[in-house]
């Protein structure tokens, strides 16, 4: 049998698994997350030969457009953001099928224009296709475009096959507990939840994957995984850049909203959650639902609080100098906004009770790393000298997420020498080293598993509702205090003193990864 020496992504998906005839569209084509992300992403499934023989693409936008313009500045954004180089030929059969359609988001008669150009293809093309909607528009319009799509018919093709309608949703999903509940009912009057696919791109990377792998496939780990034997668990997001030019936005979101009720919460539930009975989308959503509705709501105010909130200021990031957040475009001089939340959690089950989960996320940190550590308790001290005891580190289990993919074992070690003295030494498995680097962005499975109906990777609106429950709270409570209880921190720190205190109350400290 002939060695098949592709990226393991590829061995294991490409024999299994085929997308119908289908036809995305994208609403917001002419933004930022198109352009980055969604396009390069569809243009290397073309190349890993993963997107189905009959692809088409839509843009859809509030500017005309000729469908000859959007196809240049597709074939610009492969250039320049893919991970892998613009091959003509492979670029040459998407572009014949690429198309651009404009009209408002709310514009029922545009709707009704797109929903005749994907009839067209079909006639064109003499079969049923499926239609993917991504919804890549800011959430002030994620409304009425879905109830556009089911006014204009598009929701219900194809009902009975595989060819059924499917919609992607950016997130935020929703901005509290109430606007998600509000932006699911109308999700629901047009959709059945299977066809809905709420993206958090960080269930799309690969090494997120790894970490239901790691646990699951190992049965070293899941004896230790519990309250006997976890001192505590951290999970750090933390970002060098700052907002950018996304300023508008992140005053409206901050730090909690953007990063910690999503990506940070979704790392939390894939590690706390219980096994689930399957792989399948519902075993492991049922179980991330459970977990999240087992955290304790959060303490906040002065005494004993849970979170720590904070902004930061001005500061070196490699050698270079960055403005403070209140400077930056776009944000008011006046700002409340958080751009770093650490949080102490709670979760009341078996498995977890007494054992602390500290959170934190940041912008403009000392450096880009995503990571999970579970720091297992300490052993008994008899055997040791005061002084070595003193040496030894806590057992930790690493996943790191970004940008060093892998996973780490810390263990202490005999110095070699003819007394008992001891090291932390480190045992590493890296991705890149077995596996070969240049592996598939978030967006590519992302986009192949809505196109397949896998929604595996998506988060179910009971999810959503369950991780809003615990956060808006937190942000009620902050929109009444205002400015009282928000710390700074220097760019390229790792966050304010307040957030080492926070862990410091239980004897714990932060990880500097
Ligand atoms: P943009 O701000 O670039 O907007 C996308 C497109 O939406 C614009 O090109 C514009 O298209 C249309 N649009 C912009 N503002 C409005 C408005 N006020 N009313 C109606 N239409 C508007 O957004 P992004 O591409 O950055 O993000 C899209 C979605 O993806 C958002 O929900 C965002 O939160 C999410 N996201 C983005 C990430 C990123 O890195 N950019 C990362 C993760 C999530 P036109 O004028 O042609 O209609
Ligand atoms: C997005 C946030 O969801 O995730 C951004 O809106 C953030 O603010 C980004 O920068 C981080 O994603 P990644 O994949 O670069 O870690």
């Amino acid at each position: 049998m002939a060695q098949d020496n592709r990226h393991p992504f590829l061995q294991g998906l490409s024999k299994h698994r085929g997308a119908p005839p289908t036809v995305i569209t994208i609403f917001g084509a002419s933004g930022d997350l198109c352009k980055r992300k969604l396009v390069p992403a569809i243009y290397n499934l073309a190349v890993d030969n993963l997107l189905p023989a009959d692809f088409y693409l839509i843009g859809y936008g509030r500017k005309p457009m000729p469908d000859a313009t959007f196809r240049e500045l597709a074939s610009e954004s492969i250039s320049k953001f893919s991970r892998r180089s613009l091959n003509t030929e492979i670029w040459d059969r998407i572009e014949q099928n690429t198309y651009y359609c404009s009209g408002g988001y709310d514009e029922l008669e545009a709707f009704k224009n797109l929903s005749a150009k994907i009839e067209s293809i079909e006639k064109e093309l003499g079969r049923d296709v499926q239609s993917v909607f991504y919804i890549s528009t800011p959430p002030s319009v994620f409304e009425p475009i879905i109830e556009n799509i089911g006014a204009a018919g598009l929701a219900i093709r194809h009902q009975d096959s595989d060819k059924h309608t499917k919609v992607v949703v950016e997130k935020p999903f929703g901005k509290d507990l109430e606007s998600a509940r509000h932006l699911n009912r109308v999700i629901g009057h047009v959709f059945q939840e299977r066809q809905v696919y709420r993206i958090d791109h960080y269930l799309g990377k690969e090494t997120v994957q790894d970490l239901l792998v790691q646990r699951f496939a190992n049965s070293i780990f899941e004896p230790l995984w519990n309250r006997q034997y976890v001192e505590c668990v951290q999970i750090t997001v933390a970002e060098s850049l700052g907002v950018g030019t996304r300023g508008g936005y992140y005053e409206q979101s901050g730090a909690t909203r953007d990063m910690i009720q999503n990506h940070t919460m979704q790392l939390l539930a894939l590690t706390a959650m219980e096994p689930p009975v399957s792989l399948d989308a519902e075993a492991i959503r049922d179980e991330k639902v459970k977990l999240l509705k087992a955290i304790k709501p959060l303490r906040f105010g002065y005494e004993n609080s849970d979170v720590i909130r904070a902004q930061y200021t001005e500061g070196l990031i490699d050698g270079e100098k960055v403005p403070g957040y209140k400077q930056e475009e776009g944000v008011s001089p006046s700002s409340e906004t958080e751009t770093f939340g650490a949080f102490r959690l709670n979760i009341s089950n078996w498995r977890w009770e007494g054992v602390p989960f500290y959170l934190r996320s940041g912008k403009r940190m000392a450096r880009r790393v995503t990571e999970i550590a579970i720091q297992f308790k300490r052993p008994p001290s008899t055997l040791f000298s005061e002084n070595e005891m003193f040496n030894l580190e806590s057992n930790t289990l690493t996943f790191q997420i970004q940008p060093d993919e892998g996973s780490t074992v810390l263990l202490n070690a005999k110095i070699p020498g003819l007394q008992t003295r001891t090291q932390p030494v480190k045992m590493h498995f890296k991705y890149s080293a077995t596996f070969g680097s240049n592996t598939p962005e978030a967006y590519e499975r992302l986009v192949l598993d809505a196109m397949i109906g896998d929604g595996t990777l998506f988060i179910r609106g009971d999810e959503t509702e369950a991780s809003w429950s615990l956060i808006t709270p937190l942000h009620e409570f902050w929109a009444s205090e205002k400015e009282r209880g928000m710390e700074n921190y220097v760019s390229g720190s790792w966050g304010p003193l307040a957030a080492d205190r926070l862990l410091w109350d239980n004897g714990h400290e932060w990880r500097r990864p």
